[in-house]
């Protein structure tokens, strides 16, 4: 929208102080909005760079990607008008309005509420809930978010609160050229505005957003429900002016940034006083099909898991829409799991922490496929739009192992399938299911980007870190042969890796890494365990004996046991090098107990004496660090580096002038991201649970 122009006036916002917010727990890089799927991604810039400092009237929401997205809020009181949500006194034409001033801002694992004063007179707490029910699968299969607002009078009195909410069609497609279609309607006492793409591309993509579907913009049906859709700068004239819509309906389809239209609500509050009055909106997108896959047999489509559920997208939206106060009571109780669990864990920072990655990890991945054979599907998201990448996969998982292990089976389902029936013609596993979401058509030449000891590693060590807790041991036999397969990688090339990347691509190739060579050796040393359970007792001792052998010759192999005080190197024979040992951490996860006390001991003493200002180089090769990484470092360390490494990310988050999703890479010093690569939004940032997935206990 307008870009030139609203760069500046969000500029001018920023510096003209638009009141003064509290942040609790502080004040993110980007506050998740409507955040639930990769195609479901809204969010409100908060950080320096870009964005007003996470103010919502003002600016307009974006993308995950940071291009915009239209979504208003408007409030009438004793008739004069004000914006409560977005930046429409930029959209050119004079309107007779003026921003709320926004007052406090919170966000929890699945909230995030903002708390609006109008005039002095009426306060708003507007909440942004994106549901998540990792144990309810046709409850999280709905791509759909709420928007909450309630209205309570401010000063004491009584006040006349009429109340108006828009969206444009961004919503449907990432090509504001893109023609867009709209239709009106009501079911089971849900009113709708239904917004697509013309000319539907199924399957395709536009600025990483999805080209295909339909957006749901849910209303009550009650009485004093108005609504239009239109130009608008009209549309919201007409509201302005009246405190209503016009219950008309703009017969004119068009491109999205032609006249801008926009699909309405307004309700009227009638008299607000001291006891809040509250409404609720729903935003969502429904696309029967959902991947493009090539498993066992042929290339075939999956279909979104709610379809399973639900016949149609107006079924599936009512639902949504009339499962407020349940969803209510699962976001409660998800987000008190996760305060008292991160507190008991590490404290207040470590909250900061897993209370902002949880929508972030879980809008990265949908449910696919039919209830007897559902999928979890993910998308790399901001690295390249790669599908059902293994190196991501493995950082995001102690989220999910966390809060349903089932979920890793239904992320590494899809791989089996496409592996175990031939479909990839290398022996060690595969980097990822597809180079573009959602598109998991595999890679039948085997030209996918090789990391493969990284990912016969993250395998083995996820598929047993199921098990364990899971006790599912039909899954390991059932693969067993695969598992093999991968296992040999590990025996022949664990030890001296060859020059080759790590999951860490973007720092390039090195031989003989020290941290992936120890990944490899734990992978073995877990395959021994999964041996076990399969009844394979010959195979689990061979595993562990090499595996033992293996770590024996490195620890004089990737240790500077010479330096003060000693500690690992990044690649073998360069001595002055070190590096994050975040692969140490699946000794624990798995409880291999293959390496040394003293490794862990060592570490613990070793990374404060590296320490940048917002924490330690990720290795010696550049100053930025990966907070994913260094969580996997903290998880395993002694208390008080573990409380550092927690503290530093923390205090990032609040200080960052980075206006991005929640990135997992950025500069030690300044805080800022390295130039050149623009990571943001990803799922790894599941990672922040590594302490979590450790305490779950395991049974086998
Ligand atoms: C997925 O594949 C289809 C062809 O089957 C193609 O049209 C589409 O552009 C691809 N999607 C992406 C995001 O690359
Ligand atoms: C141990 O495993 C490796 C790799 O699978 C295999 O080459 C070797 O023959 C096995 N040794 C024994 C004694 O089973
Ligand atoms: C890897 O390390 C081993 C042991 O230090 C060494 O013999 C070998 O030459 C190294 N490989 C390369 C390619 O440098
Ligand atoms: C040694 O480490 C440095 C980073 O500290 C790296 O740039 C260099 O390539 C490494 N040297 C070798 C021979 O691997």
């Amino acid at each position: 929208m307008l870009l030139l122009f609203l760069t500046t006036v969000g500029a001018l916002l920023f510096g003209l102080a638009v009141g003064q917010s509290t942040f609790k727990p502080t004040r993110p890089p980007s506050i998740p909005l409507a955040v639930k799927s990769p195609y479901l991604s809204t969010w409100l810039r908060a950080g320096k760079n870009g964005g007003n400092g996470g103010y919502l009237p003002g600016q307009w929401p974006t993308f995950w990607t940071g291009q915009y997205i239209g979504w208003t809020g408007l409030l009438r009181v004793d008739g004069k008008a004000f914006a409560w949500m977005g930046a429409p006194l930029d959209m050119g034409a004079p309107l007779d309005l003026e921003y709320a001033n926004q007052v406090a801002v919170e966000y929890t694992s699945t909230r995030s509420i903002f708390t609006i004063e109008v005039d002095q007179k009426i306060q708003l707490k507007v909440t942004f809930l994106s549901p998540i029910t990792p144990e309810d699968f046709k409850r999280q299969s709905l791509i759909f978010s709420y928007l909450q607002v309630e209205a309570s009078s401010l000063d004491g009195q009584v006040h006349n609160v009429e109340l108006y909410t828009d969206i444009s069609a961004e919503w449907a497609s990432g090509d504001i050229n893109a023609e867009a279609a709209w239709d009106y309607d009501v079911f089971e006492d849900v009113a709708f505005h239904k917004v697509w793409r013309r000319g539907q591309m199924p399957f395709a993509e536009f600025n990483d957003h999805a080209e295909w579907g339909n957006i749901y913009y849910t209303a009550d049906s009650a009485s004093g429900l108005t609504h239009q859709s239109g130009i608008d700068t009209e549309v919201r004239g007409s509201f302005i002016d009246d405190g209503k819509l016009e219950n008309l309906h703009d017969p004119r389809f068009r491109r999205i940034s032609q006249d801008w239209p926009v699909f309405a609500y307004a309700i009227k509050l009638g008299l607000v006083g001291r006891e809040p009055v509250s409404t609720l909106f729903s935003i969502g997108l429904c696309q029967e099909s959902a991947i493009q896959f090539l498993g066992e047999g042929d290339q075939r489509i999956l279909p979104s898991l709610w379809k399973h559920y639900f016949s149609d997208g107006w079924e599936a939206a009512a639902f949504f829409h009339k499962d407020y106060s349940e969803a209510q009571q699962f976001a409660t109780d998800l987000d008190n799991k996760i305060i008292k669990d991160s507190i008991n864990a590490a404290g207040q920072d470590y909250l900061t922490l897993t209370s902002l990655a949880t929508r972030q990890a879980f809008g990265a991945v949908q449910l696919v496929g039919t209830e007897d054979r559902p999928y979890l599907f993910l998308k790399e998201i901001s690295s390249n739009g790669n599908t059902q990448t293994i190196d991501v996969i493995y950082p995001a998982s102690p989220i999910f192992y966390y809060l349903n292990p089932e979920l890793i089976r239904l992320l590494l389902r899809p791989h089996f399938e496409n592996q175990e029936s031939g479909h990839y013609p290398n022996k060690w596993a595969i980097h990822d299911l597809g180079t573009h979401y959602p598109n998991a058509t595999g890679h039948e030449d085997g030209e996918d980007e090789h990391m493969p000891l990284e990912e016969c590693g993250n395998n083995l060590i996820m598929i047993l870190a199921y098990v364990q807790r899971t006790g599912n041991k039909d899954y390991i036999k059932q693969h067993y042969p695969m598992l093999k397969q991968w296992v040999e990688y590990l025996v022949e090339e664990s030890l001296y890796p060859d020059h080759q990347w790590s999951t860490d691509d973007f720092a390039g190739k090195l031989t003989n890494q020290t941290n992936l060579a120890l990944k490899g050796i734990i992978g073995l040393e877990a395959m021994s365990h999964i041996s076990t359970l399969a009844d394979e007792s010959a195979d689990a001792a061979n595993f562990t004996a090499i595996a033992h052998d293996y770590i024996n010759k490195w620890m004089d192999l990737g240790i500077n046991h010479a330096d003060n005080p000693p500690h690992s190197i990044l690649n073998y024979g360069n001595w002055s090098t070190y590096g994050l040992l975040y692969n140490l951490y699946n000794d624990a996860l798995v409880q291999t107990r293959l390496v040394p006390q003293k490794v862990y001991d060592m570490q613990s003493a070793f990374y404060p004496t590296v320490r940048g200002t917002y924490g330690v180089p990720l290795d010696t090769r550049n100053r930025y660090t990966k907070s994913d990484w260094a969580i996997f470092a903290a998880a395993v360390a002694n208390k008080d580096t573990r409380t550092m490494f927690i503290k530093d990310i923390a205090r990032w988050v609040g200080e960052t002038p980075s206006s991005r999703p929640f990135t997992d890479l950025y500069m030690v010093e300044g805080g800022d991201q390295p130039d050149g690569i623009d990571f943001k939004a990803r799922p790894v940032m599941g990672g922040m649970f590594a302490l979590l997935a450790l305490q779950e206990g395991y049974r086998d």
